[in-house]
């Protein structure tokens, strides 16, 4: 029998945690910009070049050997141009996001490096087929494939070795996380997401989310982003770029999927990018300041 537990007390005791209780200001500030439809460029320049070590790794990522430019690139303007703003949007919202995954034990620091790359590739994904879908702004389905499993660092933190516990058992089972999260802490990644992304203010299309991701539908056109997510996470597993602990993920034929009418070339191209960036999602978590 799943364990029961109070959920309106650990929800308390989870959004008073120093780590938690408010938003990354970049990923805030960069998601405030995207929500309001008299920003632009100007404004995600300004905010890149207020953090000063968000504009130094965002330069200094813009100059890797990883996109190869033959000219060298020396302002946050120039990156914008260059890389694209939603390219610029995307790196800034990770490098906000990306401190949390640094903290911990080994054994969290270890998950959370697997965890960071797998949360990487389903934004990358998310982001290249939500071109496809109507209805869904690229720069938002990213920051939801970025943080959907983000209950996992919630859950790590909260519970550290009975959570640990938890993840070795999907890992020898190969079974899935979530069943097992809540049948051994009586809450899952899913709902500890919600939870934080509500406390932030997050926007509707991100909270939904993460508290769905997991869920088989119906969608209705409105939550196309709850399946576009959902299909993201199954191609990061199918193109092993990181591992989020789940052994038992979907597969992209699911039926549930069907909704989106992706094709076979779309997907193995998605694949194939993911694959070929898994470097630089590694990268990204451990640029120096
Ligand atoms: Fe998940
Ligand atoms: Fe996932």
């Amino acid at each position: 029998m799943d364990k029961v537990i109070d959920l309106g007390q650990l929800r308390s005791e989870l959004q008073v945690e120093d780590d938690f209780k408010s938003p990354p200001s970049l990923l805030q500030e960069i998601l405030a910009v995207t929500e309001d439809p008299r920003s632009g460029a100007k404004d995600v320049q300004a905010i890149v070049e207020r953090d000063m070590s968000c504009a130094v790794k965002l330069l200094r990522l813009a100059n890797s050997a990883y996109y190869g430019f033959s000219r060298q690139i020396k302002t946050v303007r120039e990156a914008i141009v260059i890389i694209g703003l939603d390219g610029v949007k995307n790196v800034a919202m990770s490098l906000g996001v990306a401190e949390v995954f640094t903290k911990g034990t080994p054994a969290e620091k270890a998950f959370f490096n697997n965890l960071w790359i797998h949360s990487m590739a389903t934004a990358t994904a998310a982001s290249l087929l939500s071109r496809k879908v109507p209805n869904v702004v690229p720069s938002l389905a990213y920051c939801a494939g970025l943080l959907h499993d983000f209950g996992k660092v919630i859950l790590f933190h909260h519970f550290g070795v009975e959570y640990e516990e938890v993840i070795n058992r999907a890992a020898e089972t190969k079974s899935s996380l979530l069943a097992l999260e809540r049948k051994f802490l009586g809450v899952d990644h899913a709902l500890v997401g919600y939870w934080i992304a509500e406390t932030w203010d997050l926007p509707q299309v991100v909270t939904e989310t993460l508290q769905m991701h997991h869920d088989s539908g119906p969608w209705d056109y409105a939550r196309q982003h709850i399946p576009l997510v959902g299909i993201a996470d199954v191609l990061a597993y199918e193109s092993r770029v990181g591992n989020g602990g789940n052994f038992s993920a979907r597969r992209y034929d699911d039926p549930f999927f069907n909704p989106l009418r992706f094709d076979e070339a779309q997907i193995k191209s998605v694949m194939n990018d993911l694959r070929k960036e898994s470097s630089r999602f590694a990268a990204m978590l451990h640029l120096d300041p």
